[in-house]
């Protein structure tokens, strides 16, 4: 075999029923399933090249060699898709991203998405979109979500096999817009990783979990009817629920910002004043601030009036995985 490349594209989502603890660490079967959405605009790309002249495994992240950490990840990820395609060849990955890393924008889901695709066709693998899905969810939980476009849920199922993600809705069944709002820039202390692995400590996971169906239920009838009202309602409750838990772990994992906390009790009152504007938040300070495209212009500028915020993103409905090499910078 001589050298073989491929590159692709993919986004990040964020997730509207959140996925926080798993059934099993190692393969990342989560404690619960998720809904998200895929974020437009936002965007990696990663070009990864097995060589026979290779000696060990390489990563450049936005043009420098990356972390050991996040080497090791990547490794390890490699090591499954070698496994799959019976193949014992390294390789060297390339990817950058147009959005700021580890600040509650998840770039691990748009980085393993990406190199699901990038690795298993440069390594001569042709996936459908439920396999690739299932392979994404090695590299990080929610990478699932990233693989099919626009509206996905996530089956957190039993296995390999059975917990993969899907798309319910396409990118233009509801013209939604996730203003991400950048309040602090810095790497998140504490990860996901660490975070899903603490999330059994704190006494009220079970009852998140168990109320989770009803909530997944809720959610997706919700996003189907566009039913902004009854959305908006489970969004912020699970998102609280998922904060929550983190509080409560041991340790306890604070994300939140004075900014994000202003955010967070202001938005619920423009919803009472006839604005269609709710909010979630991942494991970081940012604030995913959800509207409908219409009111995006008058829900900033009131978003921007808030002190300490940094800067304001805007994200639609996106597409899932695909090849390709061109990458927009917004
Ligand atoms: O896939 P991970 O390990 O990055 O975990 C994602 C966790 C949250 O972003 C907080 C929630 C979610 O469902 O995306």
């Amino acid at each position: 075999m001589t050298s073989h490349t491929a590159t692709a594209i993919a986004h990040p989502n964020i997730a509207f029923i959140k996925y926080w603890g798993d059934q099993d660490p190692k393969i990342h079967i989560p404690a619960n399933g998720s809904i998200s959405m895929v974020m437009d605009c936002l965007s990696t790309k990663t070009t990864v090249t097995f060589d026979p002249d290779y000696d060990s495994d390489h990563l450049i992240i936005n043009n420098k060699s990356a972390s050991q950490k996040s080497l090791a990840r990547v490794r390890h990820f490699l090591a499954v898709v070698r496994n799959m395609a019976n193949h014992q060849l390294y390789a060297r990955v390339v990817s950058e991203n147009n959005f700021p890393m580890g600040a509650g924008i998840a770039s691990s889901a748009s980085a393993f998405a990406a190199l699901s695709l990038a690795a298993s066709k440069a390594i001569g693998l042709n996936l459908s979109e439920p396999e690739l899905s299932r392979l994404a969810r090695h590299g990080s939980g929610s990478a699932c979500r990233s693989i099919p476009s626009g509206f996905v849920e996530w089956t957190a199922g039993e296995d390999d096999i059975t917990s993969y993600a899907y798309s319910i809705a396409a990118a233009d069944h509801w013209d939604l817009v996730d203003l991400v709002v950048i309040v602090n820039k810095e790497h998140k202390k504490v990860g996901s990783v660490e975070g899903h692995q603490i999330a059994a400590t704190s006494p009220f996971q079970n009852s998140r979990v168990s109320g989770s169906q009803v909530r997944l239920e809720t959610c997706r009838q919700a996003l189907l009817a566009k039913d902004f009202g009854k959305f908006a309602d489970i969004v912020e409750f699970d998102s609280n629920l998922m904060h929550a838990v983190m509080m409560t772990s041991h340790p306890p994992l604070f994300f939140w910002e004075p900014a994000s906390l202003e955010l967070i009790k202001q938005i619920p009152h423009w919803r009472k004043k006839g604005y269609p504007v709710c909010y979630t938040m991942d494991a970081g300070p940012n604030v995913h601030v959800i509207t409908i495209s219409q009111f995006a212009g008058e829900i900033k500028e009131k978003i921007t009036r808030i002190p300490n915020i940094i800067n304001v993103l805007y994200a639609k409905p996106g597409p899932g995985v695909r090849l390709g090499d061109t990458l927009t910078f917004y």
